[in-house]
């Protein structure tokens, strides 16, 4: 393999070549690149913003838990991205900082400037221009040949400044497919790097992710020369699902959001495909590069400082996802904690099993609690306690010290 870093003092051929073995050895190395845009798309949010400081926390959180690239913010837009990207430089040293620019070369000028400092394989940019009708027509007002000269001159022009150079054609699956592939060619050939398919409004199916791709494949023909990214937005809830469509045709890079916040619905998130891949690398053949241990920990994180709350369901991170009221379940969870869950607690990070108690709970939970508090009553205890939890109003919390009260109404509690 081709040791990263190589870059400087070789002429443009040299590097050329240096980055064409990079990137065939990553499109057969079987690993899947996470591309974090947390602290870009992710922000977009309404009300998610966060302060330069945050996103360097986020950001060395990410890097912890093994990200490959970090799509760090969008230089041209405000002077606090470009401040959280320069708190980035020499800090957060493993991730490649990417920034977010359209296809205007002041927007590459500034991105340049921002990322001033990191070495040549550690800073890119991910350019985007829209190419579907509804934004040549209505948003750009340019032609389609406009539209294709725009992104190789951009392109080439970024190319100059940065080793690694992404280029997003926006609302890519509702273009159509052969002008599509035009736009990615004449990427690849002004130097792109990656080319990635935002699914911008959050349109697609698994199923036309599959066809599409197949098409791409077929139809690009430098496509063998870039990293094939994929960005999907929730708007339909299959994100995900369309996420590992994508890497089934063939994509290397993930672009996904911690807690799937961002745009509308919001992104792929980012801790729901680790894990998918995770446990099914059989079916995917690929690796997914991330601690999954630090998973939780990053999503309670991202809540915590963007103020976006987790539904209690949210897997991975969400309050519910290892706690359970109901009484089977709490008796499986006892015996062996894998009947009633997909990975442990600990895969992820999480705190541990909770066993709620409340109306839908079993003897083995309240007895596990009540072993756990000290109180020793016999099975005919244990049932009356239940009982008493049955019949508490609704809403009522069942805390340890309502238990410790229900067992001394049993009078049997030692
Ligand atoms: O969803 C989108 O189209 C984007 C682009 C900026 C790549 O986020
Ligand atoms: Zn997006």
């Amino acid at each position: 393999m081709v040791p990263l870093g190589i870059f400087s003092g070789f002429g443009r051929k040299a590097r050329g070549a240096i980055k064409r073995q990079i990137i065939s050895h990553h499109r057969r190395s079987g690993v899947i690149l996470f591309s974090d845009t947390t602290l870009r798309d992710g922000e977009q949010m309404p009300g998610a913003t966060l302060e330069p400081e945050d996103k360097l926390r986020i950001a060395k959180a990410l890097e912890e838990a093994g990200i490959h690239s970090l799509d760090a913010g969008f230089p041209a837009s405000s002077q606090a991205d470009v401040d959280a990207i320069k708190s980035m430089i020499g800090v957060v040293k493993k991730p490649v900082l990417t920034a977010l620019c359209r296809t205007v070369n002041s927007d590459v000028d500034a991105a340049d400037e921002a990322l001033a400092g990191n070495p040549p394989h550690k800073r890119g940019v991910s350019l985007f221009c829209g190419t579907s009708p509804l934004h040549r027509r209505d948003k750009l007002q340019k032609s389609e040949s406009e539209v294709l000269e725009i992104i190789s001159n951009s392109i080439a022009y970024a190319a100059e400044k940065f080793e690694i150079v992404a280029f997003s054609p926006e609302d890519a699956s509702r273009t159509e497919l052969p002008y599509l592939c035009e736009a990615y060619k004449a990427a690849i050939d002004a130097g792109a790097t990656t080319i990635g398919f935002p699914d911008t409004v959050g349109f697609f199916t698994p199923e036309k992710v599959r066809e599409t791709f197949r098409f791409m494949q077929d139809n690009i023909p430098n496509i063998d020369r870039v990293l094939l990214a994929v960005h999907f937005h929730n708007d339909l809830g299959l994100a995900v699902a369309n996420t590992l469509a994508g890497i089934e045709e063939g994509a290397n890079v993930v672009q996904c959001t911690v807690n799937g916040i961002g745009e509308r619905a919001g992104n792929a998130s980012l801790e729901e495909v680790a894990m998918a891949l995770t446990l099914h690398q059989d079916q995917y053949g690929v690796t997914a590069k991330i601690d999954t241990s630090k998973l939780y920990p990053l999503s309670q994180l991202v809540s915590e400082l963007t103020g976006v709350p987790l539904a209690p369901t949210k897997p991975i991170g969400g309050e519910n996802i290892f706690a359970t009221e109901a009484g089977i379940h709490q008796d499986g969870l006892l015996k062996n904690p894998d009947t009633y869950l997909p990975y442990r607690p600990e895969q992820v990070g999480a705190p541990g099993i909770r066993l709620v108690l409340g109306r839908h709970s079993g003897r083995s939970a309240v007895a596990h609690r009540l072993e756990e508090l000290g109180l020793d009553l016999d099975d005919d205890g244990v049932m009356s306690v239940l009982e008493g939890i049955k019949q508490t109003p609704k809403g009522t919390s069942i805390d340890d010290d309502l238990l410790r009260d229900l067992a001394g109404k049993i009078g049997t509690a030692t």
